[in-house]
């Protein structure tokens, strides 16, 4: 099914533009980096703070309010660019097991945060900043920082690493 997938795609002209334009690709990874910056910013900063690390003086909730809309555009800009640098090489990403585990872990990633947020928010740890955060938030925190630097390493090692064997090239 993967096969027909990427053979279907490399014939759109999509495909054909972003392998022929020599700017393309460049210009898609600096914008995908650029958007791992944002998204990596804002989980630092939340995770940090539910380990009371940092922003101390301010509340879970005003600062949700302020990265979690921003990490959102930039996870759609993520999604977006690295579906561009899938049709500029078929072949390339969708057959190595790195990129599914990349997915996996942000689908994971996603799933954790919301449950960390609507957690703390049920605990009525959101509002007030000094109340301490339960220690198996804490955990979730430490785990959600690991799972987000597992995803940089996974994106970097995609074009590191050989594809399934018998996979297209
Ligand atoms: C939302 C869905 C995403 C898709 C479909 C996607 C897809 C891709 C693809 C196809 C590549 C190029 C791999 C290659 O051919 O070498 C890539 C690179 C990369 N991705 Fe993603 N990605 C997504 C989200 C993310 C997220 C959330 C992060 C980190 C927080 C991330 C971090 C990276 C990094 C660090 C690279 C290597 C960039 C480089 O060195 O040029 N990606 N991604």
């Amino acid at each position: 099914m993967l096969e027909h997938f990427a053979a279907w795609l490399a014939a759109t002209p999509l495909s054909a533009f972003v392998a022929g334009q020599a700017w393309v690709v460049p210009t898609v990874q600096t914008l995908h980096i650029l958007a791992v910056c944002v998204v990596m910013g804002a989980a630092v900063v939340l995770n940090l703070r539910v380990l009371r690390v940092v922003e101390r003086d301010q509340s879970i909730g005003s600062l949700a309010a302020r990265f979690v809309p921003p990490s959102a555009v930039a996870i759609v800009i993520l999604a977006i660019t690295g579906l561009l640098m899938i049709a500029g090489e078929p072949t390339r990403a969708i057959f190595r097991s790195v990129f599914w585990w990349k997915m996996g872990l942000l689908a994971a990633a996603i799933a954790l945060t919301a449950g960390l947020l609507a957690g703390l928010k049920a605990q009525g740890v959101w509002d007030d900043a000094q109340t301490p955060t339960p220690v198996a938030f804490r955990g979730l925190a430490v785990g959600l920082l690991l799972v987000w630097v597992a995803i940089i390493i996974a994106g970097r090692w995609i074009g590191y690493t050989e594809g399934w064997p018998g996979s297209p090239s």
